[in-house]
């Protein structure tokens, strides 16, 4: 074992414990009342809607089952994930993200200023948020798709569309459950997503020899509206328990999704649900993979509080800002800070 790479290396309050503290974990809610029903029952619709809605407000965490999802999909699509993660690193890098395209692959991301322990494939088959720098050059993203030579995984493009379909789908249910908790219309939030600028992520967490030191991915919060998480059986995941603080290790729940309520409705909710920590410890062992799935609304929505939500006593918490503009400074802050420190992106 080399030294450790400082770049790594976690300030000691936030070094992962390793020694898990067995707890109450996040809540694990059965969709089946409304995937399972040609007709939903009613009383059963409501009773889930009051767990959804508790789980929101004490953990901002929580695991689906009876989804709808089929998992041959999602099998599909973790081999695919495996096999473009295997290739070498001069073949990925035919991919990587760069200032015109900011998706695509990288091995080198920083949360808080210390390295993740990571490569990242990001993913948007469509993405309105791409500015190209000549104006003359077409804003069709299809055409990452479209060189033989890129190393997609066959089918790889198939797989993910029809996944990216069945994303969407959940997560407007979702949506309307939340909504129907904070006492809303069902579709209260459809308005928002005429047009998404939501994203697949493909995560790869090489085996690292100190996993007491650093961390797959530091502490941080989800900027959009809701993150739904394919995780594999190796674990990692830690979420920050609201009650005392503490983190709490996400148990791997096989077929189960990990749903995360992000900073948008934090504010859509003016502070009902909150958008809560969570960070990835690494395994000195194995290999670990996820997929994350973020549900974001369209370019030019302004975010603020919802109307029906404030009052004189519980007033706006927030000033409205467009969700555009923040996504393309977030970009360019990060391409500033990489270029700044003269590392790799
Ligand atoms: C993340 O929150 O960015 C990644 C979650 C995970 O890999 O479990
Ligand atoms: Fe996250």
């Amino acid at each position: 074992m080399g030294e450790v790479d400082p770049a790594f290396v976690q300030e000691q309050e936030h070094r992962p414990k390793l020694s898990i503290i067995e707890a109450k974990g996040i809540p694990e809610i059965d969709l089946s009342p409304i995937f399972n029903h040609e007709v939903p029952d009613q009383s059963a619709v409501e009773a889930l809607v009051k767990e959804i809605g508790s789980a929101c407000k004490e953990w901002g965490f929580f695991q689906v089952t009876n989804h709808g999802v089929p998992l041959s999909l999602r099998q599909g699509l973790e081999e695919a994930s495996r096999l473009f993660f295997a290739q070498s690193l001069e073949d990925k890098k035919k991919v990587a993200r760069d200032e015109i395209n900011p998706t695509g692959y990288y091995d080198t991301e920083h949360t808080k200023n210390v390295r993740d322990w990571k490569e990242v494939f990001d993913f948007l088959v469509k993405d309105p948020t791409f500015v190209p720098l000549n104006s003359d050059e077409d804003d069709d993203q299809v055409i990452q798709w479209s060189n033989p030579s890129l190393p997609y995984p066959p089918q790889f493009r198939a797989i993910v569309d029809e996944y990216l379909e069945e994303m969407e789908k959940l997560a407007f249910k979702l949506l309307e459950l939340i909504a129907l908790s904070l006492g809303l219309e069902a579709n209260r939030f459809e308005e928002f997503f005429k047009l998404q600028t939501s994203f697949i992520r493909f995560n790869h967490y090489p085996p690292c020899p100190y996993p007491h030191l650093a961390l797959g991915v530091g502490r941080h919060k989800d900027p959009g509206v809701l993150t739904i998480l394919a995780q594999d059986d190796v674990g990692g995941l830690e979420v920050k328990r609201k009650s005392d603080q503490e983190w709490v290790l996400v148990k791997p729940t096989s077929d189960a999704y990990i749903i995360n309520v992000g900073d948008i409705i934090q504010v859509w909710s003016n502070d009902a649900y909150e958008s809560v920590e969570h960070r990835v410890m690494v395994n000195s062992q194995r290999e670990r993979f996820s997929i994350p799935f973020f549900f974001f609304p369209a370019h030019d929505t302004e975010v603020k509080p919802l109307e029906e939500l404030i009052n004189d006593e519980n007033p706006s918490k927030y000033r409205p800002y467009n969700w555009g503009k923040f996504l393309i400074n977030r970009k360019s802050s990060n391409f500033q800070k990489k270029k700044a420190e003269n590392v790799q992106i």
